[in-house]
């Protein structure tokens, strides 16, 4: 598995530790945010006996031949990628490097050494300026507004002629906004939750007019376990939505993170950024019929289960550690260390940021 020691490929490799599999997980733990919030989740999955780290860039291409060639993996779950939409349309390279070469690396090393089934993940953010909702894997997907979303386009494109010239069995996940514990700092979830524990205003963008297809990362993790369970099918090429296809207005996002934090949100409404979409909404029938399952863990749910877990990471005040009683353990004993400089970044980085809404791997980030 690649992204190991991200956000959903820590979630996906509990899982499968979880079923008994040995994984190999392989991440570069590079800084575009915090790597020590990965290496806070490669501290949880070390233990697993199942579990190796291998630190390496999937762009490293002899290293990576050297690599396939000893382990002669049977699955591939690729989920390594320069995310952020915003961040795509700054740094350009970055993105293409990752995204398309280190996916040409990844294609090659699975065909050359008789990978069984490659997974990867996609966004729905190839749905770009889309109307028609629910998106469909079936509709028309060539007018991506970010470089991001073009780059996962690509790697869906350059999949299925691997799977044409080479009979590859390949399958590409559409994830809908993911969210849950461990979660990214970039991302809408994180940045809100950090502002409203600190006080501070989040924006609103089109006034609160949007809705989004947001999926909680179990459910994510359920969706790429059971697809990898299904081994090669007669169908090399397959593509998925996984989305938990019950679109949520902004503004309920907003106040069932408020309940579980305890605190309200000071909003400041502004207008409609250019590039986003007002809804995003998943047609997961496909996905259903070839897995007898779909993502619905409710919202509230999922939010009251990151919520617990942020307040757990990073303090209840986003900036002041709870005494560390016994209740907690040691493994959270020795990230407190670690859970307040986290939180210095997080300042430093809030400051950076352009905006709270336009981060979530969609389409819909501000040009
Ligand atoms: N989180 C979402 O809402 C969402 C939505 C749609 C698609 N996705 C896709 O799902 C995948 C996982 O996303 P995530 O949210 O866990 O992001 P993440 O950034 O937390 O995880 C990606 C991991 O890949 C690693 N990585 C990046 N470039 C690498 C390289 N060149 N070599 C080796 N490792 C590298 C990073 O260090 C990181 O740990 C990505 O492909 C992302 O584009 C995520």
């Amino acid at each position: 598995m690649t992204g190991a020691a991200g956000f959903i490929g820590y979630h996906v490799a509990q899982r499968l530790l979880a079923q008994g599999h040995s994984v190999v997980g392989l991440d570069n733990l590079n800084s575009y945010y915090d790597p020590r919030l990965k290496q806070a989740r490669l501290a949880r999955l070390a233990p697993h006996p199942g579990f190796r780290f291998v630190e390496m860039n999937i762009g490293d291409r002899p290293s990576m031949e050297a690599l396939f060639e000893r382990e002669k993996f049977s699955t591939m779950i690729h989920l390594a990628a320069q995310a952020g939409v915003r961040y795509s349309v700054e740094n350009p390279y970055a993105c293409a490097e990752a995204n398309l070469m280190g996916f040409v690396s990844v294609l090659e090393g699975a065909r050359r050494n008789g990978v069984d089934h490659l997974i990867y993940a996609s966004s729905s953010s190839v749905y770009g300026g889309n109307l028609k909702v629910p998106f469909a894997v079936a509709d028309r997907v060539d007018s991506p507004v970010s470089l991001y979303a073009a780059t996962k386009r690509a790697n869906e494109l350059m999949a299925h002629s691997y799977s044409s010239l080479f009979g590859m069995a390949t399958t590409g996940l559409r994830f809908f906004t993911v969210y849950g514990p461990w979660g990214r700092p970039d991302m809408a979830p994180m940045r809100f939750a950090a502002a409203i524990l600190r006080g501070e205003s989040i924006d609103v963008y089109n006034y609160g007019n949007m809705q989004r297809d947001f999926t909680y990362v179990d459910d994510i993790a359920e969706g790429v376990v059971r697809i990898a369970a299904r081994g090669r099918q007669p169908q090399p090429y397959r593509l998925f939505n996984v989305g938990n296809s019950s679109p949520v207005p902004l503004l309920s996002f907003i106040t069932t993170l408020e309940k579980a934090l305890g605190r309200p949100a000071i909003k400041r409404y502004l207008p409609m950024q250019p590039g986003d979409v007002p809804v995003t909404h998943a047609d997961v029938e496909d996905f259903w019929l070839a897995t007898d399952f779909r993502p619905a863990t409710t919202l509230e749910t999922g939010i009251e289960d990151f919520a617990h877990w942020y307040r757990d990471f990073y303090g209840p005040e986003n900036g002041r550690l709870e005494e560390n009683g016994d209740q907690h353990g040691d493994q959270h004993g020795d990230q407190q260390g670690l859970a307040h400089e986290l939180r210095q970044e997080a300042r430093q980085r809030e400051g950076q940021a352009d905006g709270e809404w336009n981060d979530a791997d969609y389409g819909y980030a501000r040009a």
